[in-house]
């Protein structure tokens, strides 16, 4: 092949390329919502099921949270959840996606306790794990103490794009228990700080969870990336939900997220009716032998 051919097909290529990662949701979408003073709505699923409800609702992004450690895996904290259950769901919760990849929303992945706390080496080996074997486009992280941060830089270095995480952290919950946050003058001079910190160390988001809604305020237009709230007022760039929450699903609801749909009633309700009228032995549709196939 000539040079000129040659250069032709990588040309073609490149606009094939940028054809498609234009038209995928990237975490650069976010700041431009947030130009644009588009709301960006943010929920959580934890496998192919609720993926598939969230995506049909529109959310602009899926969290596949630690939140799932105490959501679905009845953990009392988030600390047990391990790499290998975020991976797993992760890829569950991809696979659930109905829309084409160009069209799905985007997915961004907690790392779980301890796998980013012990190092960037390992830290990087991590995210790089869940973006490698899932269509996880990003990773979320708490917190913004100076090793955090440095984990940070490291990630985005090394093309991985990172969500920060601060207020109620529950990885720290040992520490601060899960009360509001940022309620006097000393904690809430850090968390501008941090939050700042988190804005210069590259993250392209971050989540604000159960903090007073003016402090969320200020730092909605003190920050040019995405402030996401969860129980911090609604004066946000965006706001984020555990989906179980919302739905009513939840056996604890946090006291920032008040259920729209009474779920686990509705679901014991048609529950019980079916377990009630199989009791009575009520007849189970099925097809007659003449219409089925029976070989045996
Ligand atoms: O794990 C999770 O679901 C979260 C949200 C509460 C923001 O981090």
């Amino acid at each position: 092949m000539g040079v000129t051919a040659a250069w032709g097909r990588v040309t073609n290529i490149l606009a094939i390329a940028k054809h498609v990662i234009k038209n995928y949701m990237q975490t650069t979408e976010l700041v431009r919502f947030k130009k644009l003073d588009k709301q960006i709505t943010v929920l959580t699923a934890w496998d192919a099921i609720s993926s598939s409800i969230v995506e049909a609702a529109g959310a602009d992004v899926v969290l596949v949270g630690d939140s799932l450690g105490m959501v679905v895996l009845g953990h009392a904290t988030t600390l047990p959840v391990t790499l290998d259950q975020m991976l797993h769901h992760t890829q569950a919760v991809c696979r659930g996606f109905c829309k084409p990849l160009s069209k799905q929303p985007l997915v961004v992945c907690d790392l779980p306790f301890l796998s980013y706390q012990c190092g960037e080496d390992k830290a990087v080996e991590a995210a790089g794990t869940l973006l490698k074997n899932s269509s996880a486009s990003a990773v979320k992280l708490e917190g913004a103490e100076p090793e955090t941060l440095l984990v940070i830089k490291r990630l985005i270095r090394m093309g991985i794009p990172v969500m920060g995480h601060l207020g109620l952290t529950p990885q720290s919950v040992h520490q601060l228990g899960y009360k509001s946050q940022a309620r006097d003058k000393k904690s809430q001079e850090k968390i501008f700080k941090d939050s700042k910190m988190l804005q210069e160390s590259g993250c392209f988001a971050i989540v604000l969870e159960h903090i007073p809604g003016e402090i969320a305020s200020r730092l909605k237009k003190d920050l040019d990336i995405p402030v996401i709230g969860i129980g911090a007022g609604s004066d946000c760039d965006g706001q984020v939900r555990v989906t179980a929450d919302i739905l009513g699903l939840s056996t604890e609801q946090p006291p920032f997220a008040k259920p729209l749909l009474a779920g686990r009633e509705l679901c014991i309700n048609a529950l019980r009716e079916w377990v009630k009228s199989n009791n009575l032995n009520q007849v189970n549709p099925t097809i007659k032998t003449s219409e089925s196939k029976l070989d045996c």
